[in-house]
């Protein structure tokens, strides 16, 4: 992994375990049923299998991360978020190209990933790194009105 550039001054870099803090804030606000920081830092604590991406600043404020897991030639975008103060701005975008550029450079050759069928924003920023649909799963999503998503399973083809 190098140290890629993102916008706003920022750049992005592998995830450690002090980032599991500031990662499960953003998580949060990001979602409607957060993951704890304890399995932020589980997760990062094995980054061989769930490598982390974060986007930081130069003190390390981390503004946006990128989670995926690796199991042999395939892996899962576990999830991607990104502060709500700092979206719409490019570091989505360079979270992804930052991960995949580094999955050219392993056994992977596809990625998988779920999201809701009603996130317009990351389905667009998913089909643009050349993510489709393969399938549904309906009921996927915890939903605050009680009314389970249903969510679009996605598929990215490595070459
Ligand atoms: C999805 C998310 C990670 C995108 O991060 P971001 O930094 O805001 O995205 P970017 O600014 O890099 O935008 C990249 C692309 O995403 C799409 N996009 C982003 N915001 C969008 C919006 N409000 N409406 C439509 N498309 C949007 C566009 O295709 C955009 O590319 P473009 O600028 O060339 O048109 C961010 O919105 C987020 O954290 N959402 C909450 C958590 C979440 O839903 N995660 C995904 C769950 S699977």
């Amino acid at each position: 992994m190098s140290i890629w550039m993102a916008p706003m001054g920022l750049h992005v870099t592998l995830g450690e375990t002090r980032d599991a803090e500031a990662m499960a804030k953003i998580h949060a606000a990001g979602f409607f049923r957060g993951w704890p920081r304890t399995d932020f830092e589980a997760y990062l604590a094995d980054p061989t299998t769930t490598p982390a991406y974060v986007a930081v600043d130069s003190r390390r404020t981390v503004h946006g991360f990128m989670m995926l897991r690796l199991s042999g030639e395939e892996a899962e975008l576990l999830t991607i978020a990104v502060d709500p103060a700092r979206r719409g701005k490019g570091i989505g975008r360079a979270l992804l190209a930052a991960g995949l550029a580094d999955l050219m450079m392993t056994p992977v050759r596809t990625l998988f990933l779920e999201v809701d069928e009603t996130n317009k924003s990351a389905i667009a920023l998913y089909k643009n790194f050349g993510f489709s649909q393969i399938g549904t799963r309906k009921g996927y999503y915890p939903r605050p009105d009680g009314q389970a998503a249903t969510a679009l399973v996605m598929r990215a083809d490595l070459g």
